[in-house]
């Protein structure tokens, strides 16, 4: 029986995915790489560093840059992107996801956060949700990005329990692939995510019931 449940944020809480596309962006024509769909897509739920070298990367610029001058265009992209997180309020709540962790909490599931963003408690902040969580996945102290799954694997840990208990939630296939290999069962928001246990076109339709009558 699932007694928590593990949520990704940019994508799955927030359209954040948005502003780190956005922000990416910005950074992809400044290195002169050119921004794609298919980039855009592969970037989602990946860490910053390996973010950036999968831009550099597409655009055969890996070698172009020093580690200190990557860092230094990793800094830039995120002081890009927290321009854009203050400007979240709760409006920008996905639909449906403020219901379903009301929805959680009264039923006494636990929740916490496996976001792969450091700036994941600034985002909660900003949309007044951060006392749904009883933990956040630090990334800073894994090794290992998602499709890993390292991630989903700490959040089982956070929230003391077994794997075959807790349910990840997630916009990204990287996302997915790593509660499957945590051993959870993963819910997928979005369309090409082949992979998920339970899944749903968008945020809107997730509740207990929808998720139970997938799972047969
Ligand atoms: C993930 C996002 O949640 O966090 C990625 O899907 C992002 O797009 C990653 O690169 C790291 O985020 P941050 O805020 O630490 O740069
Ligand atoms: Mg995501």
């Amino acid at each position: 029986d699932l007694k928590g449940f593990a949520f990704d944020l940019d994508g799955v809480i927030a359209d954040t995915a948005r502003f780190h596309g956005q922000a990416w962006h910005q950074l992809a024509d400044k290195v002169g790489t050119e921004w794609t769909s298919e980039l855009a897509d592969a970037l989602k739920g990946v860490s910053r560093m390996d973010s950036l070298e999968l831009i550099l990367k597409a655009g055969g610029h890996e070698n172009d840059y020093t580690q200190e001058e990557k860092v230094a265009l990793a800094t830039e992209k995120n002081d890009n992107y927290i321009k854009l997180v203050e400007t979240l309020t709760p409006a920008d709540i996905l639909p449906g996801m403020k219901d379903f962790l009301d929805e959680l909490k009264d039923n006494g599931y636990h929740i916490v956060l496996a976001s792969a963003s450091k700036n994941a408690p600034k985002v909660l902040k900003y949309l007044q949700l951060t006392d749904y969580f009883e933990g956040i996945v630090n990334p800073a102290d894994l090794s290992h990005g998602k499709p890993d799954p390292e991630i989903y694997l700490a959040a089982a840990k956070l929230l003391d329990l077994p794997a075959d208990q807790v349910a990840g939630l997630e916009d990204a296939q990287a996302g997915i692939e790593s509660i499957n290999r945590a051993g959870e069962l993963s819910i997928g928001f979005g369309a090409d995510l082949k992979d998920a246990d339970v899944k749903f076109d968008k945020t809107g339709d997730v509740s207990l019931a929808a998720i139970k009558a997938q799972m047969n």
